[in-house]
């Protein structure tokens, strides 16, 4: 209790909001002004009046928040909450593969770089791709999507479009397995399974919904249901046990869990607090070509989100 209450007086002294994504632990997702997925936390970041982001994730989605704010100091509580998914591609990888397609357009997932970013031409969550495409890019012929091949996947099955695809992945999506929802389905036949677009198709099609974290809490508040098998990482099911008391959570796997989003503590919150550290910079010329293509998403979505 002290701890909380000593973030909660610097946070008021230093004007400061407390970002938190669905996958942070318990204690990070309680103390936050903000619980949510990676869409809604680029709104929130963008719309904030604060002049503090305390920002409770990993480096991509703090980075989008300055990219977003530069005006403000945005902080990541501890410097290697990183994203594998992200590093598996780089600015010169980009540009080779583009130089080989020199038509196409770049669609990057917003788990990518600020660097990869100032290369492209547009982002995407996994909560608004399929309508980066339907209507964003639907007169586009060749698009390059990157780096998740799995989200590719997901958004080219409901779109019906090819894109070019860079082999990337969720080392933590991976570890869900369709073994696991047989054996979830078998203990509990009632459930309704929802699964994560990072996820392999394998298990997406034994889904009855895919969604992006966001997606999963509204769905599940929404649906008449009393049992649910959730394939993402397991932290999510604190935010859903919260918001649905009534209702019966299953993670699909015990093993999917993302260690870059547990690198952030109610201590490392504190410090970096009173120091002012780990503070985020992106570069002001990568910043202003990043900041078009994420932009761009956030326009797209402002009647949904009705800001930007
Ligand atoms: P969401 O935008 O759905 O929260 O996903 C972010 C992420 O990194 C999932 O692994
Ligand atoms: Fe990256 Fe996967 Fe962790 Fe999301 S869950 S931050 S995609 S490693």
């Amino acid at each position: 209790m002290e701890l909380v209450e000593k973030i909660l007086g610097l946070k008021r002294k230093r004007n400061a909001v407390i970002l938190a994504h669905n996958y942070q632990t318990p204690a990070v997702q309680d103390i936050a002004d903000y619980v949510g997925d990676s869409l809604g936390l680029s709104v929130q970041a963008a719309g904030t009046d604060a002049e503090v982001i305390v920002f409770c994730g990993v480096r991509f989605m703090a980075e989008t928040a300055k990219i977003l704010s530069p005006e403000k100091t945005v902080l990541l509580p501890d410097e290697r909450a990183g994203c594998p998914m992200a590093d598996m591609v780089t600015t010169d990888q980009l540009m080779a593969l583009k130089a080989k397609h020199p038509e196409a357009k770049v669609l990057a997932y917003v788990n990518t770089s600020a660097q990869v970013k100032a290369e492209c031409d547009l982002c995407c969550t996994s909560a608004n791709a399929v309508s980066m495409v339907r209507d964003i890019l639907k007169d586009e012929k060749e698009i390059i999507f990157i780096p998740d091949r799995h989200l590719a996947d997901y958004v080219a099955l409901e779109t019906g479009r090819e894109f070019i695809v860079w082999n990337g992945w969720c080392p933590t999506h991976a570890k869900i397995l369709p073994e696991d929802i047989i054996r979830e389905k078998e203990l509990h036949p009632k459930a309704f399974v929802i699964a994560h677009p990072e996820c392999p198709r394998e298990v997406r099609s034994m889904a009855d919904e895919v969604a992006s974290t966001g997606g999963m809490c509204s769905y599940i508040r929404e649906k008449d249901a009393d049992e649910f098998i959730v394939a993402t990482e397991v932290e999510i099911i604190h935010r859903l046990k919260k918001e649905n008391p009534e209702k019966l959570f299953y993670p699909a796997s015990r093993f999917a869990v993302c260690p870059n989003m547990k690198y952030t503590t109610l201590e490392k919150i504190l410090w970096s607090l009173e120091d002012m550290t780990q503070e985020v910079h992106v570069d002001e010329s990568v910043r202003i070509r990043a900041r078009r293509s994420i932009g761009r998403m956030l326009s797209a979505g402002e009647r949904q989100y009705g800001v930007i």
